[in-house]
């Protein structure tokens, strides 16, 4: 059955020719994109829906999520807006909230939040485990990961929990953990950071997960300079994510070795932290995604409308510039071919109440989601 999707002010494709096209139309045909274009020529469809002068933009790729978690951390919050800084260690009070949490209530949490997230427009969305840090319990948030995407990181090198010494834990964490683990999750991250592993942990940690065959990222350069970056670089790490604290050689790493810089502004929003060198990056020639960072500690968003806002505001990228590491840097990110609406791509798509993409983050707070398709489904 064909889908005629028409009306359409502004339609984002990201064409490497036309990424943009006005007064547009989109068909969707086999849960793919069959054809894109003015909308005056549109093809006959076995069904027609209206957009009525709004925008079409490729669904949100959240590359960068914590969603499996038990409890909350309100009260560190409040602490924050008292002026208290962020510090890692506020990790363990959501670790110690995890591992008391049944199967049952996390995956009823994580769905809750995945669906949250649909309702905003991600359709493609990536999972960190790393609030459980034994073999048990990683691997069980993994498996509640699995059930709703297949982009699951595995992120046991997030802090040394309380009963053991960071030597023990490195070495659990490359070796049991890992390989209980290996055959649920598709990616392997680890925090790089004071507070947490330092750069030759975090190597041990991630060259063994690449040696069993996991996408590596690394948590990098987040609350002040270190070795991530170059880390991720050396190791080719699909990403280097935050990367708020950036020498230029560090730049320069990221764009040689072809790493995606994964930016997480509501992060920096939520622990009143400076933002990450967006602009900087851009014209260096790396390649950038937004993600919202969705965890109990440094962001508790699944809005990538929020997170694009934020760009725009504060990082000063353009709302297309925004628009597109929303999405299809996104997917650069996670090695998917999602983020895109050229012709074969899968029918991922947002409708927006919005003449154009500008009003994310000109309407901020303001749900402009229409509808929302995942393989040519209606999901909202
Ligand atoms: O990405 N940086 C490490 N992990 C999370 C924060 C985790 C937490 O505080 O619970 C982040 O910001
Ligand atoms: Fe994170």
């Amino acid at each position: 059955m064909s889908l005629l999707i028409r009306g359409i002010r502004t339609l984002v494709t990201w064409d490497e020719e036309q990424p943009t096209l006005t007064d547009a139309a989109l068909v969707v045909d086999g849960g793919r994109v069959a054809w894109t274009g003015n909308a005056s020529a549109s093809p006959p469809c076995d069904e027609t829906v209206d957009c009525a002068g709004g925008t079409v933009i490729p669904g949100f790729v959240d590359s960068h999520t914590h969603l499996v978690f038990g409890g909350d951390r309100t009260e560190e919050f409040e602490a924050r807006l008292a002026g208290r800084p962020y510090a890692a260690g506020g990790i363990r009070t959501t670790v110690a909230a995890t591992r008391a949490a049944s199967t049952e209530v996390l995956r009823r949490r994580t769905a809750r939040l995945a669906a949250e997230a649909l309702r905003s427009g991600t359709t493609t969305l990536e999972v960190k485990s790393g609030y459980g840090l034994t073999v048990e319990d990683e691997r069980r948030c993994l498996e509640v990961a699995a059930e709703l995407t297949p982009h699951r990181t595995f992120l046991g090198a997030h802090v040394v929990p309380p009963e053991t010494t960071p030597a023990d834990y490195v070495a659990l964490v490359s070796g049991p953990m890992l390989d209980a683990v290996a055959g649920v999750a598709t990616a392997i991250d680890a925090f790089c950071e004071e507070g947490a592993f330092d750069g030759e942990q975090c190597r041990e940690v991630l060259t063994a997960g690449a040696a069993q065959g996991l996408a590596l990222h690394v948590h990098a350069n987040q609350l002040g300079p270190g070795p991530g970056v170059q880390l991720a670089a050396e190791l080719g790490a699909l990403s280097a994510d935050h990367c708020t604290h950036l020498s230029d050689a560090d730049v320069a790493a990221l764009r040689d070795a072809g790493v995606v810089a994964v930016l997480v502004p509501a992060a920096e929003f939520s622990t009143a932290s400076p933002y990450a060198p967006a602009r900087r990056l851009l014209d260096a020639g790396v390649t950038i995604a937004l993600a919202t960072d969705c965890n109990p500690g440094t962001s508790f968003t699944t809005s990538m409308p929020f997170v694009v806002a934020l760009a725009c505001r504060e990082l000063g990228l353009t709302p297309l510039e925004a628009l597109h590491a929303a999405t299809l840097g996104g997917a650069t990110a996670l090695a998917s071919d999602a983020g895109h609406l050229r012709v074969g791509a899968r029918a991922d798509l947002v409708a927006l109440d919005a003449p154009s993409p500008t009003w994310l983050a000109y309407r901020p707070g303001v749900d402009l989601v229409r509808t929302v398709l995942r393989g040519g489904e209606v999901v909202r």
